[in-house]
């Protein structure tokens, strides 16, 4: 299979925001849009963008797992980034109008389509450094996919590193440079320790990784950061959480300090892993900090975490009754 993100079906639908009023969204060649060298997101961005998929159950009907959320998140992080607001209802059409069209492109389990909507700020003016800019395009591109991290649910390494991922007040926003700002903390971790990815720790508060949310599973209770302004709030972490809760758990939603990270992870039996809609649930194994490695619980994938993931996909594939309403038929 090829790498996660790498195949596009060949057209994407997309929507413009120019004089103030948004064009009816159209379907147009995935590679055909062309941008202003001087665009606002080339120099200032103004770029967020959501993740979600797109499954095929067994009588071959194709469901959306937890849209409108999406949609939300995206027009919450383009409020944030001054990009002009958009019409939830667009959105939601425009994606079940791109996922219908290429229905038959959606994979078997446990493979999906990823969808991937998409707000750039276009205006062509570099003096707008401090100022939104006043076009903008809005597009969905699918990409068919496998299993994010490869290798499926091996548990992961994961450094903890002091700093932040990005500025404190903009972690809940999926924009680009929050990406870009983890990038050289993920490339120092793999190359010096191996890790996988870096789990950001600024002052001891333990929030999240570049792609993922954290949660630790300490018997029957799970614990995650409380929601703030400084990580994303992951729809998959609150799929998880409403699951455990299902299950009789006990949800703890606080701050996790890394001293109690470490102490918690040493102990048999806890279990740590990482939620998203890429890395779906994935287990970790290891904690990289201040030069020593910690072996969380047994190091190997925990019984609560497949359960869990479990639990997730047999809702996602249609093998479980959805009964929080999560799936949209396309
Ligand atoms: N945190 C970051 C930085 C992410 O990139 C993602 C992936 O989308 C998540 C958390 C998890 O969010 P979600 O579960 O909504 O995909
Ligand atoms: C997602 O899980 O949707 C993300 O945005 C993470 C990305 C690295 C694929």
């Amino acid at each position: 299979m090829a790498a996660f993100g790498t195949v596009f079906t060949p057209e994407m639908i997309i929507s413009r925001f120019n004089n103030n009023s948004w064009s009816t969204p159209e379907i147009v060649a995935t590679d055909s849009i062309s941008l202003h060298p001087g665009a606002h997101v080339l120099h200032y961005s103004s770029t967020c963008f959501e993740g979600l998929k797109a499954f095929r159950h067994a009588d071959g009907g194709i469901y959306t797992f937890r849209m409108e959320k999406n949609v939300a998140r995206l027009a919450q992080s383009s409020q944030l980034l001054a990009l002009p607001g958009f019409d939830k209802a667009m959105l939601s059409k425009m994606i079940l109008d791109i996922v219908s069209r290429y229905a038959a492109d959606v994979p078997q389990p446990p493979g999906s389509m990823y969808i991937r909507p998409t707000h750039i700020g276009t205006e062509a003016s570099i003096g707008k450094a401090a100022a939104p800019s006043l076009e903008s395009m809005l597009y969905v591109l699918l990409s068919p996919v496998g299993d994010y991290f490869a290798g499926g649910a091996k548990p992961l390494r994961l450094l903890l590193e002091d700093n932040a991922r990005c500025a404190p007040h903009m972690g809940m926003v999926k924009s680009g440079g929050n990406y870009a700002s983890a990038l050289q903390p993920i490339m120092k971790a793999r190359a010096s320790v191996q890790a996988d990815q870096v789990l950001f720790c600024p002052n001891g508060d333990v929030q999240e990784t570049g792609a993922a949310n954290f949660l630790l599973i300490d018997g029957n209770e799970i614990i995650t950061k409380a929601l703030d302004s400084s990580f994303l709030h992951g729809i998959t972490r609150d799929s998880i959480l409403t699951l455990a809760r299902d299950r009789g758990m006990t949800v703890s939603e606080r701050e996790l300090t890394v001293d109690e990270l470490l102490e918690r992870a040493a102990k048999p039996g806890t279990e740590a892993a990482l939620s998203g809609t890429a890395a779906v649930l994935t287990p970790v194994g290891t904690l990289i900090h201040g030069g020593k490695e910690y072996q969380v619980g047994s190091g190997v994938a925990g019984a609560t975490t497949n359960a869990l993931r479990q639990a997730l996909n047999d809702i996602q594939w249609g093998k479980a009754e959805d009964k929080h309403g999560w799936l949209t038929k396309v």
